[in-house]
């Protein structure tokens, strides 16, 4: 029996990466699948190729975040399941950090998941699931990753309050930390090739496991997390190939 027959999902930053893989895997266990993000294009080939709801919403603005719940709710009903999942990530050593490109990863990636979730809240089914993707640096010290790595731990943070607040609803709440993971937030665009694959190379070389994670393992791990019989809430899921803890 599929889990996720004839349930909602709602999915920010669901038409790229680990966010339109747990689009994917949630049409294929029969959810009807609501996604947002910002390319027109990809949006477009998820909704033909998924059958999935596509919204282009910006998770920083809270208007655009309100009327893409508001459109999900009309077109399914109320939210079984909902991924805060948009997020962007650039390295910059501290030194070259200016006020921008903090106010940049802090405006997307925590103020962005905050309203994601409080925008939802009037359409959120009680005894449903949220799960807000963080990352494996939440808890640990990268060089060149400290706004993004301190954006996602406040994010980690995030999931325990709501977790806190939402008891009450029976709305559980967990974060997902995934490990390094093959998608567009790898291409690092102002590298060259070889500078590129160099990096890629001594990333690699870190994890215990030897290889950056599929988007599809990372996903799987947020369906668990979402999924209708749970009992987890308040926690976080790392999933990073043993690097952080090994
Ligand atoms: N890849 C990794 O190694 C890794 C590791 C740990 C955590 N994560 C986290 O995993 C999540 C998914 O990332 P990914 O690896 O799948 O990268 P990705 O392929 O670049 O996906 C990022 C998603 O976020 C969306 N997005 C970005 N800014 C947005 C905005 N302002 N409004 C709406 N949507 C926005 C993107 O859509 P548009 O491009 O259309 O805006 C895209 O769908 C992120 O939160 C990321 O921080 C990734």
């Amino acid at each position: 029996m599929n889990l996720f027959s004839g349930k909602v999902a709602a999915i920010t930053g669901g038409n790229n990466g680990i966010g339109l893989a747990a689009a994917k895997l949630l049409r294929q266990q029969g959810a009807n699948v609501a996604i947002c993000g910002q390319n027109k294009a990809r949006l477009a080939q998820a909704e033909s190729e998924l059958g999935v709801m596509a919204c282009q919403t910006d998770v920083s603005d809270t208007q655009q975040l309100a009327a893409f719940y508001a459109a999900t709710a009309e077109r399914f009903g109320a939210i079984d399941v909902l991924l805060v999942n948009a997020g962007v990530f650039e390295s910059r050593p501290l030194a070259e950090v200016d006020e921008a490109f903090f106010d940049w990863q802090f405006r997307v990636n925590t103020k962005g998941a905050y309203f994601s979730v409080q925008q939802a809240l009037p359409y959120l089914r009680d005894g449903s699931a949220i799960v807000l993707t963080s990352s494996m640096v939440h808890s640990a010290g990268w060089p060149g990753c400290s706004v993004y790595a301190a954006s996602k731990a406040a994010v980690r943070s995030l999931a325990r309050s709501f977790a806190a607040e939402l008891a009450v609803r029976n709305i559980r709440v967990n974060s997902l930390s995934p490990g390094v993971t093959q998608t567009a937030m790898l291409e690092w665009p102002a590298m060259t090739p070889e500078q590129r694959s160099a990096g890629h190379e001594a990333l690699r070389a870190r994890i215990p496991l030897g290889r950056f994670a599929a988007p599809e393992q990372i996903a799987q791990a947020m369906l668990y997390l979402a999924s209708p019989d749970g009992y987890m809430t308040g926690g976080d899921l790392l999933v990073d190939g043993g690097i952080t803890t090994l």
